[in-house]
């Protein structure tokens, strides 16, 4: 093995190989474990996990299924102490229930175990003597310890939405308070310590849209919830157990979900809020940055084929403070601002970009961008539609402006050093077919299988600001196929990498991405990469998952000595089931999704 002296930052690891092992490998010289996985006890009370005797009430105390987004915040004052913030995305009935047959065929308990299975879990967590590892903390009463569910977890509702008629159901009148938060996939750490988590894909959990008034269908439709039919294909029945994902009986129920929820893991008893003014789509999530002027902005994405780049900007300015008055006007950034779309441009001539992924002539895929404003408080700017419907169906008002349509905008994190912001286009293998959108300089390959990373800098450093210039840092894919650039560095020396989902950076500013769906064969995994100088895109791996899993998270703690990711749905393969894993990961008898913590053995940083 190599020495790992490497200057702080530097990115000196050994490149880990493609594979399919079914197990999580890591470089020579580090070391994982697992810190917690489904079914582990996260409340007090909970019961061990037993695959034979579920019930929602254990899993409603139990650590979710799918972990997705991992968050690690300091306990204020201890080193040595945090709070694990994790989203559960979703469920795979068919790798948690024995004898699983169709999800006509659950019963109305399994549903709920199901529902309760969603969410997020706050974990607070010890490291591990003086290493890099980190375990649940041991104390039987955890103070902030909590289950957050979709089954039975209320919500508040924040800014213009809040309260209107767009929103108001049956069970709550109000249009104020919502139960449950839905498919969280990605999110942020705010600088005041909260979780900022995306409610991606939420349509799949409603029914009855054939039912819903005609005028209403097309918004439903915009956001793939089915109105041809009763039920959509692969639907997941949850109208069996709680009446209210039926669109028939509740076609507002459906706008209470698609939002950015903020979590106070510090406040285990209040409720999470849902910010309408941050827009409503298919939230992968969001990711804070305090400007020059003290606003902060959340940089988001929208993950669906041709649809859009988004950020929002607060009307009020960051306290930098841990004072409690401070931390309590923090709180509220998020409930009042600005929410504009990206357009983009290229600087080539369009005739150069012929969808293979040949560069332009002047070598570069990049370019210029405007953030289009749709709604500043309560005032419209999109014609024909009010704030409130701007806010609530904004993938149509993005249509309106003609925002630039995207190969899915995952996971948006702005750089801590640089301020430049990190984009990840997972892929779009239907760009260019048909009528659909042909290939552009943003998004510069027709069928895109692989994705590609979109940088942007705000013109003048100003991340309020309403213009900008980007790049595309990486086009990924195998190094030796034409199709891939790596930031000019030389391909020989890269890792082969296929459909970025997250990204994260080192304290040192190296940009860490995690794939989902490796199109190139071998198993997801993490790569890490500098952005900046001569290194620029020389882009390793340093991480790979288990059978069927996709790598989430990725977390790097401050003090650069923990990396977190979080293994989601190891063994998800066509046939697998509880009795007959693909995956046995972690515990060697049938696959369970879970969060691991990898570390240097010599203390060192990670990566360098
Ligand atoms: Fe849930 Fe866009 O990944
Ligand atoms: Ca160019
Ligand atoms: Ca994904
Ligand atoms: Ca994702």
């Amino acid at each position: 093995a190599a020495a790992h002296h490497g200057r702080a930052g530097r990115l000196t690891f050994e490149t880990v190989a493609p594979n399919t092992l079914d197990r999580v490998t890591v470089p020579a010289g580090y070391q994982s474990s697992v810190v917690i996985r489904w079914g582990d006890p996260v409340e007090p009370g909970a019961p061990a996990f037993d695959v034979d005797k579920q019930t929602a009430a254990a899993q409603s105390k139990q650590f979710g299924y799918n972990n997705d987004f991992v968050g690690v915040i300091p306990v204020p004052g201890d080193r040595d102490r945090a709070l694990l913030v994790v989203n559960h995305e979703y469920t795979n009935e068919d790798l948690m229930f024995r004898g699983f047959t169709t999800m006509d065929a659950l019963t109305v308990e399994q549903l709920r175990i199901a529902i309760a299975a969603h969410g997020l879990s706050v974990v607070e967590i010890e490291r591990v003597g003086r290493t890099g590892r980190w375990k649940p903390a041991k104390s039987r009463r955890p103070r902030w310890n909590r289950r957050i569910t979709a089954l039975a977890t209320e919500f508040r509702l924040t800014g213009p939405v809040a309260g209107s008629a767009l929103v108001r159901t049956a069970a709550d009148p109000s249009g104020r308070i919502v139960v449950g938060t839905l498919n969280n996939c990605a999110g942020g750490v705010t600088p005041w310590g909260t979780v900022l988590s995306g409610e991606e894909n939420f349509n799949q959990y409603f029914v009855g849209g054939d039912a819903v008034a005609a005028d209403v269908k097309p918004k439903l439709n915009r956001y793939g919830i089915t109105t041809t039919a009763r039920y959509p294909s692969g639907s997941r029945k949850w109208d069996r157990a709680q009446e209210r994902f039926d669109l028939a009986l509740h076609p507002n129920e459906a706008n209470r979900f698609g939002w950015i929820v903020e979590v106070d893991p510090f406040d285990p008893t209040g409720r999470p809020r849902k910010h309408t003014a941050m827009g409503r789509f298919k939230h992968e999530g969001a990711n804070v940055i305090v400007a020059r002027n003290g606003r902060v902005v959340a940089y988001m994405g929208d993950d669906e084929r041709f649809d859009y780049l988004y950020k929002f900007v607060s009307d009020k300015k960051y306290i930098d403070s841990d004072a409690p008055w401070a931390r309590k006007h923090n709180l509220t950034l998020l409930e009042s601002g600005t929410l504009y779309v990206a357009k983009v441009t290229g600087d080539s001539d369009p005739a150069e970009i012929d969808g293979t992924g040949r560069p332009p002539a002047d070598g570069r895929f990049d370019g210029r961008g405007e953030w289009i404003k749709l709604v500043s408080g309560t005032t419209s700017y999109v014609p024909g539609m009010t704030a409130i419907d701007v806010l609530t169906f904004t993938r149509l008002a993005g249509d309106a402006v003609g925002a630039t349509k995207m190969d899915r905008p995952e996971d948006v994190q702005p750089s801590p050093r640089t301020g430049k912001i990190y984009a990840a286009m997972t892929n779009n293998t239907n760009r260019g077919t048909g009528a659909n959108a042909k290939a552009d300089e943003a998004n510069p390959r027709n069928a895109n299988k692989h994705g590609h990373i979109f940088e942007i800098t705000e013109d003048r450093g100003d991340h309020t600001g309403a213009t900008f210039t980007w790049q595309l840092p990486i086009v990924c894919g195998d190094p030796a196929a034409a199709d891939t650039y790596f930031g000019g560095y030389d391909k020989a020396a890269v890792s082969p990498i296929s459909c970025p989902d997250n990204v994260a950076f080192d304290s040192a500013g190296n940009l860490w991405i995690s794939t989902d769906g490796n199109a190139l064969g071998g198993n997801d995994g993490l790569f890490a990469t500098p952005v900046e100088g001569r290194e620029r895109g020389h882009l390793r791996q340093f991480l790979t998952v288990p059978k069927g899993a996709e790598t989430c998270g990725p977390f790097i703690t401050a003090d650069d000595r923990s990396v977190f990711v979080a293994v989601q749905h190891p063994g998800e393969i066509t046939g697998a089931s509880v009795d007959e894993p693909a995956s046995v990961w972690p515990d060697g008898d049938f696959a369970k999704p879970g969060v691991v913590v990898t570390w240097r053995t010599d203390g060192g940083p990670v990566g360098s």
